[in-house]
């Protein structure tokens, strides 16, 4: 079983250098690839680092290659490099810019690829199908060039893409991970809890974003972690952000825009809340019920503390809540 992992991981490794060099060294690569990540403004050290590559037009340049070279149909069709359909097969990712997938120690376990062109009819992403090597709900994008970074920073930044994750590199952030294509799984959380407590989520600023944003709080605080959370402006995600802004200015909106879950849900939801007191109420049991998620019976009163001051509401009432909720829970 070892030696079939060993076997993906050396596929996957083969399909990384093919990758890289097709958008490197081969015309079509350079013409559509590089020209691709260059207008994004990514600069070519950032695209080394990232190791990130093209995938050939054509059906079948990478899995004819791979074979050339000794790799057996089976770990092809198992890692979904091939894909293989009646007795024939093509490469699964074609015309696309590739993003490689590491794990914690930098092996490629999957690929991301994203298309060029603004054809609606065909997926934006292409993944890598889970393998032996490459479990999604366990796996976070960016995390060998971030783990570092996070011990240091004492603070991990979750984004939503590849792209983000790339730009804030760029932009010098480097405590910086994305949950790319699952939505936030609890084993990713326990990921982060390795290297910090403390988790700033930068998702893009649509309504998918912050639907994403309120889950992700909920589960963040069952861990017993502390989450933050920067709500970008309408259509900018963290890498649009950072395209059109410097470094500092980006680090400053990201400090003075994170809210705690409290202040970040309050804020979203009392202005259409209003004066209405059966919208308040039900804004309040939102805000206990996200506080009865925490673990920890000392932090929970504090956040009863913050709520009660920003919505002009008894603390014992709030209190009183918030212990029928734990009740109800046992
Ligand atoms: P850009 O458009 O290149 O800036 O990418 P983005 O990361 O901003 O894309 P978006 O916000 O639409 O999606 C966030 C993440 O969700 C992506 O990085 C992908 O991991 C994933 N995703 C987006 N679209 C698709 C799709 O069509 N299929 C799959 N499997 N995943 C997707
Ligand atoms: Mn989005
Ligand atoms: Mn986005
Ligand atoms: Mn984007
Ligand atoms: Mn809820």
């Amino acid at each position: 079983q070892d030696t079939d992992r060993d076997s993906l991981f050396s596929l996957n490794d083969f399909a990384r250098k093919f990758y890289v060099n097709t958008l490197f060294e081969t015309e079509e690569g350079k013409a559509i690839g590089l020209s691709y990540f260059l207008e994004r403004g990514f600069r070519e050290d950032i695209i080394r680092k990232f190791q990130l590559g093209f995938s050939p037009t054509a059906w079948d340049t990478f899995t004819k290659t791979a074979l050339q070279n000794g790799y057996s149909e089976k770990y092809l069709v198992d890692s979904g490099l091939t894909i293989s359909k009646d007795g024939k097969h093509y490469d699964r990712f074609r015309e696309r810019v590739m993003f490689p997938i590491h794990n914690l120690t930098g092996k490629v376990i999957g690929f991301g690829g994203r298309i060029l062109t603004s054809d609606k009819t065909k997926p934006k992403y292409v993944n890598s199908p889970e393998s032996e090597v490459y479990n999604k709900s366990k796996s976070l994008y960016g995390i060998w060039l971030a783990r570092n970074s996070i011990v240091a920073r004492d603070n991990c930044f979750l984004v939503e893409g590849y792209t983000d994750v790339i730009s804030l590199h760029q932009s010098g952030i480097e405590n910086v991970v994305a949950s790319s294509g699952t939505s936030l799984t609890t084993d990713q959380i326990r990921l982060i809890s390795k290297f910090t407590r403390n988790i700033t989520i930068l998702y893009d600023g649509d309504p998918a974003g912050i639907k994403a944003s309120f889950r992700g709080i909920d589960m963040i605080l069952e861990q017993g972690m502390n989450v933050k959370v920067v709500l970008f402006p309408d259509g900018e995600d963290p890498d649009s952000y950072a395209r059109k802004h410097s470094s500092s200015d980006l680090e400053g909106f990201i400090s003075n825009n994170s809210d705690d879950f409290i202040a970040f849900k309050t804020r979203l939801l009392l202005d259409e809340t209003q004066n209405d007191p059966v919208k308040k109420a039900r804004l309040i049991h939102e805000i206990i019920h996200t506080i009865s998620l925490i673990p920890d019976p000392i932090i929970r009163p504090l956040f009863i503390r913050e709520c009660a001051e920003i919505m002009q509401i008894a603390e014992q009432t709030l209190m009183n809540e918030l212990n029928k909720l734990l009740r109800k829970k046992k």
